[in-house]
């Protein structure tokens, strides 16, 4: 049984279905990815897999998380599966984050309610939380999110994520905000921390360049349905469907300006 499962997701609004029929598997530490463009429904899907869609949205089909029964479930059945079981980096580190709390205590809060840690095990936790992405400096953990920078808020966010220490996260373009330079740092991190703990990742972008170096496997979405998957190496040597020769052509194109200006 896959961790994941994903099978014939609609979603739909009232006046359109922006995501068609979509169905994909992510086993345990797996890495998946799914690229498409903007407004091809990345992070509707994403959403459904948490059960966190906004009310406007009707999911059908079927999510299944580490066996459960997503689509349609109550807030009750889905809160447990919160933190142990899946948890999501977004791509605006602040959507993430308290603004009035600091970030040491947003990192302890699922440490206590999931783990279960108290009193200077729970100050351990968030210490070594805070070194693991790479903030060991102790004054972060007193820090309000907007004393921090963008990539150091990135790395709040992914701590807090890990905090409860899921199988799955789910990462929905969680660099596409910050600058180029702190966006290497932050998919170096996510690959060390994806690998230690063995999670599985599901990976959202619509940089191919990206995705291939995170994930494994892709699927390729183009307006609300699937229209790829396989993976990373037989699709960048063969894409089969036109969006994705075209994806593939584009980031070469890109390669080539950038040879050319290296040489
Ligand atoms: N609350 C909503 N109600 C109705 N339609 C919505 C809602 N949220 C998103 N949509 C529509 O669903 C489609 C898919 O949106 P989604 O946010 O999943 O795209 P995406 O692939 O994540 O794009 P991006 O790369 O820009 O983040 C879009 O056309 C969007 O307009
Ligand atoms: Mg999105």
């Amino acid at each position: 049984m896959s961790l994941l499962e994903v099978s014939g997701l609609t979603i739909r609004s009232a006046s359109a279905a922006p995501v068609r029929d979509v169905s994909f598997a992510v086993d345990a530490g797996e890495r998946l990815g799914v690229i498409g463009e903007s407004g091809s429904g990345k992070s509707l899907t994403s959403l459904a897999a948490t059960g966190l869609l906004p009310s406007s949205l009707t999911p059908s089909g079927s999510i299944l998380l580490d066996g459960r029964e997503v689509v349609g479930a109550r807030d009750a059945v889905l809160r447990p599966l919160r933190g142990p079981v899946v948890q999501i980096v977004f791509q605006e580190p602040l959507t993430a984050l308290d603004p009035l709390m600091r970030v040491g205590r947003q990192i302890a809060e699922p440490m206590r309610r999931h783990l279960g840690l108290r009193g200077g095990a729970l100050r351990d936790a968030v210490a070594a939380a805070l070194d693991e992405v790479a903030l060991p400096d102790p004054r972060i953990a007193r820090a309000f999110p907007h004393e921090l920078s963008g990539g150091q808020r990135q790395r709040i966010a992914i701590a807090i994520a890990l905090a409860a220490r899921p199988r799955l996260l789910i990462a929905d373009e969680p660099t596409t905000a910050l600058d180029v330079t702190v966006q290497h740092g932050v998919l170096s991190l996510l690959e060390r921390l994806v690998a230690v703990r063995g999670m599985a990742l599901l990976f959202i972008s619509h940089d191919l360049a990206v995705v291939s170096r995170m994930a494994e496997r892709l699927v390729v979405l183009q307006n609300g349905s699937v229209v790829e998957e396989g993976p990373v190496a037989r699709v960048l040597a063969a894409p089969g469907h036109p969006y994705t020769r075209a994806l593939v052509a584009s980031a070469r194109a890109l390669d080539d300006v950038l040879d050319g200006a290296g040489s």
